[in-house]
């Protein structure tokens, strides 16, 4: 009998529905057992968010610092055959609650010398926070055996606008007659995520060391090239002014409040100029810069990678790598 543990948090319950998806063949098969772990915060976050406490957050965030959870249910001697972390991405980071679990007692047993898999559900903006999560399991003595990431179906532009407005709102939308599209991740690239679940599946009966090939050739994850910069010089300017409010007191200090909307506005300038600047910067370099980029990806993608199925059929294998290339 395997036995599989899966720790998630979510607010809207979209990452709560992913990770049930995503482990659906496992949860169904008789020879697997499935323990889920909801990772609750000792004061919940708002959802929708307050505008200020949504900004207010991202100190924290970044510098890696969450607040108490609740006490969990799994217990730390208990030995899994795998871990699942299934996290949302906040200010590039993983979000508070999962990195509370990460710095647990529990997770230091748990996780040491087990296979990890990853699940990331966010607006699309996942590189950086996996590699902190990258190095939280490894520094718990976790093997992170493959990753997943889902993002946002609006694409980079529509959900810039639609992600916010949902959290900020609770609403998915789409608003404005279609003007900001529908926020989240696509209902169908959640039902297809069931294959992640049916391949540790069959590994499971095969008796085969779950490692790095476990989710290869599945389309685990798509790397956007143009991201990469952008969320290198985003997490600079969230650590410098992370500084600076951590300086000020804790989250929720009114010391922090003006300090707040002078990084307001100048979150909106940076987002009106810098960004799309950067975008474009970026976009002439990129024929220059092709094989670092290439490289990047790569790295990026690692271990699942971004492939998919290759299926032997002649024609569906021509058809693929072309889609692959
Ligand atoms: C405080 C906060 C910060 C966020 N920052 C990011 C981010 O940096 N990158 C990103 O892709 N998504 C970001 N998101 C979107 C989330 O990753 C996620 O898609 C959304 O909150 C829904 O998750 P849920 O399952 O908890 O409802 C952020 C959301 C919140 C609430």
């Amino acid at each position: 009998m395997n036995k599989v543990l899966v720790v998630h948090y979510s607010q809207s319950g979209q990452l709560s529905d992913i990770a049930r998806q995503f482990t659906q063949p496992l949860v169904d098969a008789k020879d697997v057992t499935v323990e889920f772990e909801n990772v609750c915060p000792q004061t919940p976050y708002p959802f929708p968010w307050p505008f200020f406490r949504f900004l207010d957050t991202f100190p924290d965030s970044v510098y890696l610092d969450p607040p108490p959870i609740l006490p969990l249910k799994v217990s730390a001697n208990e030995e899994f055959d795998l871990i699942i972390i299934a996290y949302q991405v906040w200010f590039l980071s993983p979000s508070l609650p999962m990195t509370a679990f990460m710095q647990s007692r529990t997770a230091k047993k748990l996780l040491k010398d087990k296979p990890v898999v990853t699940l990331i559900a966010c607006r699309n903006m996942w590189l950086l926070a996996q590699e902190e999560m990258k190095k939280m399991i490894a520094g718990l003595g976790g093997r992170l055996v493959g990753n997943v990431a889902l993002v946002d179906e609006a694409g980079s532009v529509g959900s810039f606008l639609a992600t916010p407005v949902w959290v900020l709102t609770g609403k998915k939308g789409p608003h404005l007659g279609g003007l900001i599209p529908k926020a989240g991740v696509a209902p169908e690239k959640v039902k297809r995520c069931d294959r992640f679940g049916a391949r540790i599946l069959q590994w499971f009966r095969e008796g085969r060391t779950l490692d790095q090939d476990l989710l290869k050739n599945l389309g685990a994850v798509q790397v956007e090239e143009s991201l990469i910069a952008s969320e290198k010089t985003g997490r600079r300017a969230f650590r410098l002014w992370g500084r600076l409010f951590r300086a000020l007191g804790p989250a929720g200090a009114l010391s922090r409040q003006c300090l707040l909307v002078v990084y307001a506005v100048f979150l909106v300038v940076l987002i009106l100029t810098v960004v799309p600047l950067n975008m474009l910067l970026n976009k002439l370099l990129a024929p220059l810069m092709r094989k670092r980029i290439e490289a990047q990806k790569a790295y990026f993608a690692e271990p699942s990678g971004s492939a998919s199925e290759i299926v032997d059929d002649p024609i569906v294998r021509v058809q693929e790598s072309e889609y692959i290339r």
